[in-house]
């Protein structure tokens, strides 16, 4: 028997350097002095021997029993001055307030200009990133060999499918699913071949409008436009607009707002051109229309004062906590 005693009591030494948590002090203690535990098993059998043999035996399995339950007790101490010990948990405390997240700018700006729109009939849609050569550049009247595509040539697949330049991609996906009279905006992400520096991104995000119907005139486009920058920019806002060409847009314009002493380059629009209604299947003597592109970036940059327009992307929480 003795020679049991110093077994167990070598498997406990064992043991016990293993717990490092009070579920293991505990069920280490179970595992020994539990009602079936290895030790209280070998006091059962006590009664049985001779009393010299009792008194040694005995002696033997309380010193061991000792040297568990200080052990035991002494792990339950010291993890709950370390103040790791689950026992202690005061409910009355403050919790902790996980952080709170909050939509980023450029996504706050989207919904403003979307609202601006939307107030005025306009329907917010979305088309996908991954386009076609047709949705991004045939239907839009730039065809294979025209020298604009070469700015707007972006990032190919593998299966001739392309990351859009443009988010005019939509109006041709809108058109050919609908019939006048629409007036949707296409709010969007889109790639371009660009160096990357404070005013350039390989990525950015614009968004697309068009109103067509069988009257809607070029004065439809300035009064629409005049009164989204005004809503925008504010009530005194002057704009300015500037013959330009666009592919997609007969005759087209660039829009600017007054801005300090100088003008901003904040709009391109235009009548729709008869071509790209040919290309949607529209009869072109009976439908007009117009269309406009925006960049987003852009104009939360001047809205407020940003100066590099890395900072929308690089996640850095000391930008993004000021919007
Ligand atoms: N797609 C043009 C661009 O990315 C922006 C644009 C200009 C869109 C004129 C239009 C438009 O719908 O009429 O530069």
């Amino acid at each position: 028997m003795k020679d049991q005693i110093s077994r167990i009591e070598q498997e406990a030494r064992e043991e016990l350097a293993r717990v490092d948590s009070a579920e293991k002090n505990e069920l280490f203690r179970v595992a020994y002095l539990g009602k079936k535990g290895k030790l209280t098993e070998l006091l059962k059998q006590l009664g049985a021997l001779v009393p010299e043999e009792k008194k040694a035996v005995g002696a033997e399995l309380n010193r061991v029993k000792q040297w568990i339950e200080s052990s035991v007790e002494e792990f339950r101490r010291k993890s709950s001055s370390a103040g790791n010990s689950s026992e202690i948990f005061d409910e009355t405390l403050p919790g902790i307030r996980p952080p709170r997240g909050s939509i980023h700018l450029l996504q706050q700006t989207i919904q403003e200009i979307s609202g601006i729109f939307n107030r005025m009939g306009f329907e917010t849609v979305e088309g996908p990133e991954i386009e076609t050569e047709f949705h991004n550049f045939t239907a839009l009247n730039i065809p294979l060999d025209h020298p604009s595509r070469d700015a707007f040539d972006t990032f190919y697949t593998t299966r001739g499918q392309l990351l859009r330049s443009q988010t005019s991609t939509v109006q041709i996906r809108v058109m050919k699913e609908r019939k006048p009279p629409l007036k949707i905006i296409a709010p969007g992400r889109v790639y371009r071949p660009d160096t990357v520096d404070a005013s350039h991104s390989f990525m950015f995000h614009q968004i697309e409008g068009l109103m067509v119907d069988d009257r809607t005139t070029f004065s439809d486009l300035k009064g629409v436009l005049h009164l989204f920058l005004r809503e925008l920019f504010g009530s005194s806002t002057k704009i300015r607009f500037r013959p330009h060409f666009f592919p997609f847009t007969e005759p087209s314009v660039e829009i600017d707002i007054q801005w300090g002493k100088g003008w901003l380059e904040i709009l391109g629009a235009g009548s729709v051109d008869p071509n790209v209604f040919r290309e949607v299947g529209y009869d072109v003597t009976t439908t007009r229309g117009f269309a406009f592109g925006l960049g987003v970036e852009r104009i939360a940059m001047l809205r407020h004062g940003i100066t590099d327009i890395r900072h929308f992307y690089e996640n850095d929480l000391r930008f993004l906590r000021q919007f």
